[in-house]
């Protein structure tokens, strides 16, 4: 079957300043990552997303950039950038960015400008209002990294809208000026060999502040339609759009197969799902497998032949997979590899986070100062001084912490993990002698080939890339299974996400049936019969050819 490119391929996502440090400073950087390439390329994974690696005084580590056509010294030069992107390619993998578009940083010299006088030809790149007769905020919104939506400034006398911190001021989309200069800078990357862009909650780039509406604004769609045109339309790229507020339908408008918008949406239903609907990641719920598969199988389903999904447990906003589905102790290994079992036979692009291919885990410092992530420092103060449990507090971001996933990249047992030779900017994970690449690599079992042998199965099984999806055993609490058909294969996914053994009764058109063990991270099971016990976390996926009528 013809399908684009990136219907088959598996991106791998650096978080640039805990991969690989190359000169020792303890921060992560571009000649790392090139010097590890040789080990992506052995994964066997065709695209590398960049989280930020423009310059930014780093308030939220990259996601606030002040020159969006330069490289942050500490992470290397543009020169450093070119190499990068050539040697990716000699290994067949392209590179991605990450383009930050919402918000830049307050000292982009946009900001700058923009901040210096009403008159400035860049004033209305970002939101400006008056302040209210009593001086105070024109409007109560709460940002995500703690305080309020506005900040005064002092020189000009108005407030300035961020969403996030206040050195992540709002561009204005609804000036003509910022898709056009957006747009040229996106054309220059392009131009200089990067094959597409992961776009920062691009779903609140339509805003309307003056009716409240940040998420799905009225122009949302009509934006991302000339973004496509005025660049990536015509280049065979990769587009991947950030957007917490998509719903399937949404997401078949972002994804559509006419191709006028992105490639594919980075949606959070799964994992939201694991929140509170008032105090979201700092009060986690229970992990629920049913309503979990009722969101997989609905996206499965309701964007097959008309949309395209991401596929993730991780990334670097979220906490380790193996920490929060599966089990970070006795089945460590097992469970990463169920876990990955369960996601990457489904439909969709595969994202592996960095260090996911280990099973690395949650990391759980004691003192709040360990933490290095603007949100959660923030958020534990303002929720502390708000009235909140300390300790509370403290469980909620051992268990929900961005940082969860930023401590530095396991490369051996050596100090500092192999990362750096000296104290990494943000403390490495303690458990990074028993877990790490080298011990990986050594060992044919390890949850890197099982990620090995995922990519491979989606490159030879044209049923993972598009077959049908059927759920089975909706209502089991601790199986996840299914069945992806079509013409010439049946395949049965079958993951057990609990640490007991369970007993299952699959429907009887599968038992006795002599199949193939796709993969599996226990014994290699070929048939069915009536009987089936699973053994903890284990995974197996069968395939049965169907014999030509
Ligand atoms: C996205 C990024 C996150 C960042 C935020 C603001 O959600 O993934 O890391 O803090 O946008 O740019
Ligand atoms: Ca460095």
């Amino acid at each position: 079957m013809t399908h684009p490119w990136w219907h088959d391929a598996v991106v791998y996502q650096i978080y640039p300043r805990s991969f690989m440090d190359s000169n020792n400073d303890g921060m992560g950087d571009l000649p790392g990552i090139i010097s590890k390439l040789d080990y992506l390329a052995q994964l066997g994974i065709d695209v590398i997303w960049l989280s930020p690696v423009f310059k930014s005084p780093m308030d939220d580590n990259g996601y606030d950039i002040s020159d969006y056509e330069d490289i942050a010294p500490e992470f290397g030069t543009l020169a450093d950038m070119d190499r990068l992107i050539a040697a990716a390619k000699v290994r067949g993998i392209r590179i991605i960015l990450d383009l930050v578009v919402n918000h830049s940083s307050d000292e982009h010299p946009w900001f700058v400008s923009a901040r210096q006088s009403k008159e400035s030809p860049y004033r209305d790149f970002y939101i400006w209002r008056q302040p209210q007769a009593d001086g105070s905020p024109p409007s109560d919104l709460h940002s995500y990294f703690g305080g309020s939506m506005w900040e005064f400034d002092e020189p000009t006398g108005e407030y300035y809208l961020h969403q996030f911190s206040k050195k992540q001021p709002d561009l204005n989309w609804d000036n003509p000026a910022v898709p056009e200069a957006v747009h040229a800078m996106m054309n220059r990357w392009l131009d200089r060999g990067v094959a597409g862009f992961r776009m920062d909650v691009i779903d609140l780039i339509g805003k309307d502040v003056d009716r409240g509406i940040f998420a799905k604004g009225p122009k949302l769609h009509d934006r991302l339609q000339a973004m496509n045109q005025a660049t990536f339309g015509q280049r065979d790229a990769l587009t991947v759009g950030e957007a917490w507020s998509a719903d399937t339908e949404e997401a078949k408008r972002y994804s559509n197969p006419n191709g006028n918008e992105l490639s594919m949406v980075f949606q959070f239903e799964h994992i939201v799902i694991g929140w509170d609907p008032e105090h979201g990641k700092w009060k986690p719920r229970p992990f629920n497998l049913v309503e979990l598969k009722q969101v997989f199988a609905k996206w499965q389903t309701e964007l097959h032949g008309q949309g395209w999904n991401s596929l993730f447990w991780n990334n670097h906003d979220l906490p380790r997979a193996v920490s929060k589905y599966g089990d970070p102790g006795q089945y460590r290994v097992r469970s990463a590899k169920m876990l990955a079992i369960a996601l990457h036979l489904m439909q969709g692009t595969p994202y592996i986070y960095q260090g996911e291919e280990l099973g690395m885990t949650n990391v759980q410092f004691d003192a709040i100062d360990d933490y290095q992530d603007i949100e959660t420092r923030n958020l534990f103060a303002e929720r502390v001084a708000a009235g909140h449990d300390a300790s509370e507090m403290m469980a909620a971001i051992h268990e929900n912490s961005r940082d969860n996933a930023r401590t530095p990249m396991h490369w051996d047992d050596s100090d500092y993990a192999g990362f750096s030779q000296s104290q990494s900017w943000l403390k490495v994970n303690p458990n990074y002698r028993e877990i790490n690449a080298a011990q990986c690599l050594a060992d044919p079992e390890s949850v890197f080939f099982c990620y090995q042998q995922l990519i491979k199965l989606r490159k030879a099984n044209d049923v993972i890339v598009h077959g049908d999806f059927e759920l089975l055993l909706p209502e089991h609490e601790k199986v996840f299974a299914y069945l992806r058909v079509d013409q010439a294969n049946t395949l049965l996914v079958c993951t057990n996400f609990s640490a007991e053994s369970v007993s299952v009764q699959l429907p009887e058109s599968l038992l006795h049936k002599q199949g193939d063990c796709l993969i599996s991270n226990l014994e290699q099971r070929t048939t069915l019969d009536e009987n089936l016990t699973l053994a903890p976390f284990e995974a197996f996926v069968i395939r049965w050819e169907k014999t030509p009528a």
